[in-house]
């Protein structure tokens, strides 16, 4: 199995504990401005499911997935009447369409040469006009920390994974605020949002 499923099976408890109290309050509110009215979302790489509910509360149909199963369950207990799937980004396929799909510090376990085919099925997955948000620790290359590994993107370096794809809403680079959970204390983030051509 891939290290950081098995590191993310292995320390799904923890990882609750660390990062359940995150507020991405904003990040919500953002993201649900952009998407089309009729609001169903997928989160990918949903982990503990933390970011269900509030996407929820705030008018969305959410469905969601992880490749972790430890994961998956503790998504499940969060939000108990949203359906969490075990799967990985490299299975989707185009047959549900969603209005946005949300990918929260979870792509950058894909590697670089996988990265391309991966937006290619988030796009087949998105309706016309559909909202891509990914987050990315900020960085030009992948760096292995504590049994994961991640795949860094920065405003330059992620533009040929879009093109083509994609139309640029903002890439922001903001401060790591849940730099306890990061490798390096003065992290910081690249946060995509993007629409679909
Ligand atoms: C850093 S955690 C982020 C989880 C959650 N989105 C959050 O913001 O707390 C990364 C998540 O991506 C999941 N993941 C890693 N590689 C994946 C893959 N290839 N397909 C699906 N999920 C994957 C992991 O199991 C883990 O739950």
């Amino acid at each position: 199995m891939d290290q950081n499923i098995t590191y993310y099976d292995e320390n799904a408890s923890g990882f609750y504990a660390r990062t359940k109290d995150t507020d991405l309050s904003w990040e919500y509110d953002a993201f649900v401005k952009v998407l089309p009215p009729s609001r169903r979302v997928l989160d990918a790489g949903c982990g503990v499911g933390r970011d269900l509910l509030p996407l929820a509360q705030r008018g969305c149909d959410v469905s969601a997935f992880d490749a972790s199963q430890e994961m998956v369950t503790l998504a499940r207990e969060a939000a108990p009447t949203v359906t969490v799937t075990q799967m990985s980004f490299q299975d989707l396929t185009a047959n549900a369409r969603y209005d946005g799909i949300w990918a929260q510090l979870s792509l950058i376990h894909v590697p670089y040469e996988e990265t391309r085919a991966v937006f290619e099925k988030i796009h087949a997955c998105l309706t016309d006009g559909g909202i891509f948000y990914a987050t990315y620790k900020y960085g030009d290359s992948s760096m292995a920390s504590k049994g994961r590994i991640f795949w860094n993107m920065t405003q330059v370096t992620i533009l040929p994974y879009l093109e083509g794809l994609f139309e640029v809403i903002s890439l922001s680079v903001v401060p790591d605020t849940r730099s306890r959970v990061s490798p390096s204390e003065s992290a910081k983030i690249l946060q995509v949002l993007v629409r679909k051509l």
